[in-house]
């Protein structure tokens, strides 16, 4: 292929992209490469499915982003599954990779060196599929590269959560974020910023609880010279600054009849008012709000305005307790040691299950708490002995019950895509072994006799569901 004319084209630099399962394969070809060009890279990207585009996007695009701007890229659109090559056509087409394509005829189809073996993909040829139709597609799948953000999980209540908020990130409309404390909700916040159109424009954060009346106002809004005391000069607030970009407004439960107008006022018009001031300052930001507070509840006892309360729900995020995605706390014990210290202490089994069982009510904060002491006080193995006590002595009963009927609760509250047949299957599949554990009393085996199902089935699905280790 190489001896083309058109491949006489001289490259500095050629990736061989491929799936684990072909590395060897794909490792024939850089050797026979390397004649030809002086740096060939083999990239084996984590793709367990070549035919499922998310995957696909997912591997290729970081590798996308790390192409310096002045670099002439060729794709070769002949290689792989036709949705790796649908995918390039995507990248390139949505402006996310800048690079002309071409398609080659393989050398096993032409026995003598053929005039035109490497022609240039325009798609302006007929028959090409429509690529307008993909536009929004790799909006939503960049965001969802994005939305990410430092959220670390895997689990089916993180997954749900991740793809909700690329979806909500690219919708013009305030978002409110709800969740126990730390479940974190500053990181999704954050996220959210990312992965909206807004990601250029500023990322600004107030802690509504953490200052008097007076001073939130005008941090917030600014204020004119002489509104109070001490006001030398004018001083532009939070929502100018955060111009064109997203102000994350933490604690949202706590602010105060007046700031809660001053707010409203700008998620209605858009408009701002300077704490002394008279003149309407046009602001356009994105509001992200934070709460562990029930703000329904507070809307029912008069503390907080209703319609307020609806204008920063125009979208809810909700982000699970870490009782209710079990599964992801490996990967959050190992983050947290990476984070920690170079020392990696590593629980015992019997410790293990203990962090498994315990219902951590103050979530990934406490664990990362938790974690952080171990580095401290333990050298190679973390006992049930080093555990805080609160987690050595959890009680074992209804662990699995509690998760289990949360994360039904979870599920449905965050995912409100139309749902498929398999999806409510799924949740009915839910409730009955929940109802099932229930009368067993958790014990795993006579539930699963009750069912008729395998042992292991069950436990298959516990674990699917993020709720057995
Ligand atoms: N999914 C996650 N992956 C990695 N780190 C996390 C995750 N969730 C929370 N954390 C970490 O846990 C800590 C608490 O998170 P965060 O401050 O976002 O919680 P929060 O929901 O805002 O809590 P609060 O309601 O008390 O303000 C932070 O250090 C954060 O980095
Ligand atoms: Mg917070």
């Amino acid at each position: 292929m190489l001896e083309q004319p058109e491949s006489r084209r001289a490259y500095d630099v050629a990736w061989v992209l491929t799936t684990p399962a072909h590395e060897q394969l794909a490792a024939g070809l850089v050797e026979s490469m390397r004649k030809h060009v002086p740096r060939v890279d083999l990239h084996v990207l984590p793709i367990q499915d070549p035919s499922d585009y998310e995957q696909i996007f997912h591997a290729v695009a970081p590798l996308c982003r790390g192409i310096p701007e002045e670099a002439e890229v060729t794709t070769v659109l002949s290689a792989g599954t036709p949705q790796m090559q649908t995918i390039w056509v995507v990248l390139v087409k949505s402006g996310l990779l800048r690079a002309r394509m071409v398609k080659v005829i393989p050398p096993a189809f032409v026995p003598r060196p053929h005039p035109r073996a490497i022609t240039e993909v325009t798609l302006d040829i007929e028959g090409f599929p429509e690529i307008r139709a993909l536009r929004e597609e790799v909006v939503q799948l960049r965001a969802r590269e994005r939305a990410r953000g430092e959220i670390i999980g895997s689990s089916p209540p993180i997954q749900a959560l991740l793809r909700r908020l690329a979806r909500v990130a690219t919708a013009h409309v305030p978002v409110l974020v709800t969740g126990e404390t730390g479940t974190g909700k500053d990181l999704v916040a954050r996220a959210i910023h990312q992965a909206s159109t807004r990601a250029s424009g500023p990322f600004l954060a107030e802690n509504c609880g953490a200052l008097p009346e007076g001073t939130l106002a005008s941090e917030l809004f600014g204020h004119e010279r002489g509104a109070f005391t001490g006001a030398t000069g004018r001083r532009r607030g939070l929502f100018e600054l955060a111009h064109d970009g997203t102000l994350f407004l933490d604690e949202i439960g706590e602010i105060s009849p007046r700031v809660q107008v001053g707010l409203l006022r700008i998620l209605e018009r858009g408009e701002l008012r300077r704490v002394g001031g008279e003149a309407e300052v046009k602001v356009d930001v994105r509001v992200v709000a934070a709460t562990h507070r029930d703000l329904g509840r507070m809307v029912r006892e008069g503390t907080f305005r209703e319609d307020l309360y609806y204008r920063l729900k125009g979208a809810e995020l909700a982000v699970p307790p870490l009782r209710v995605r079990i599964g992801d706390l490996e990967t959050l014990v190992v983050h947290f040691l990476d984070q920690a210290s170079s020392r990696r202490p590593m629980p015992t089994r019997a410790a293990w299950r203990a962090l498994q069982r315990y219902p951590w009510p103050g979530n990934v904060r406490e664990l990362r708490a938790e974690v952080a002491r171990w580095t401290v006080f333990c050298e190679e193995r973390v006992d049930l002995d080093d555990l805080s006590v609160e987690i050595r002595s959890a009680p074992k009963a209804d662990a699995v019950r509690r998760r289990l009927e949360t994360h039904t609760l979870q599920s449905r509250q965050l995912d409100d895509r139309p749902r498929s047949f398999a999806d409510v299957m799924g949740d009915l599949e839910r409730q009955v072994v929940g109802a099932a554990l229930a009368r067993n009393d958790q014990n795993l085996a006579r539930t699963a006799r009750e069912l008729a199902i395998d042992r292991n089935t069950l436990k298959r699905k516990l674990r699917a569901w993020g709720m057995y280790p």
